[in-house]
């Protein structure tokens, strides 16, 4: 079945919504034995969601938050066990950066997990800065600037 990317605003409590974060639980959280608290979904209400969907499973993901200086930060990518390593991450990073793009930032900046880092290296980011602890693991700051804004 192809996938089928989209990015949108996902009501919380829809369908699609429940779909991308059982994703993000199963990827990203449970294999660090954490979960997310009510508080932080909530905080999330007006992140875009950038997800691919093989039906009305979610398979792909990321979530952008647009910064007060013009920046806009990635957060939660995550792919389908049963998919890495078949292009579904870099998918979703080009749809994140299509969406930042139109959108007018003037880049994008993650905290990537150290084990995704040549991952990112690979989709063009740059390393910023020294590595810190967030979830209990290892991260550096990476960012890539979009289009030819000089700003
Ligand atoms: C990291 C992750 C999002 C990457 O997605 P993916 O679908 O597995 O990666 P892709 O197949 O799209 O790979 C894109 C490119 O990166 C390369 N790449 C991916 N992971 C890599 C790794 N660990 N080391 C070196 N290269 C890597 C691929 O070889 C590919 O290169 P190519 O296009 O030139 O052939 C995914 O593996 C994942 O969900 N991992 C667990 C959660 C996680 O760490 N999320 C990131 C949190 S910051």
């Amino acid at each position: 079945m192809e996938t089928q990317f989209q990015w949108q605003h996902v009501d919380h409590g829809s369908p699609d919504w429940e779909a991308v974060v059982e994703l993000r639980r199963e990827v990203l959280r449970r294999p660090l034995g954490l979960d997310f608290s009510p508080e932080e979904l909530q905080s999330e209400t007006e992140q875009i969601v950038v997800a691919g969907f093989d039906g009305d499973r979610a398979v792909a993901c990321a979530l952008i938050k647009p910064l007060p200086n013009g920046w806009h930060k990635v957060r939660q990518v995550a792919v389908d066990p049963s998919r890495q390593g078949t292009g579904l991450g870099r998918k979703v990073m080009e749809e994140c950066e299509r969406y930042s793009l139109a959108a007018g930032a003037i880049g994008i900046e993650m905290n990537a997990r150290d084990t995704a880092i040549p991952f990112y290296l690979r989709l063009a980011y740059l390393i910023d800065g020294e590595g810190f602890e967030e979830v209990g693991i290892p991260h550096h700051r990476m960012i890539k600037r979009l289009g030819t804004n000089p700003a």
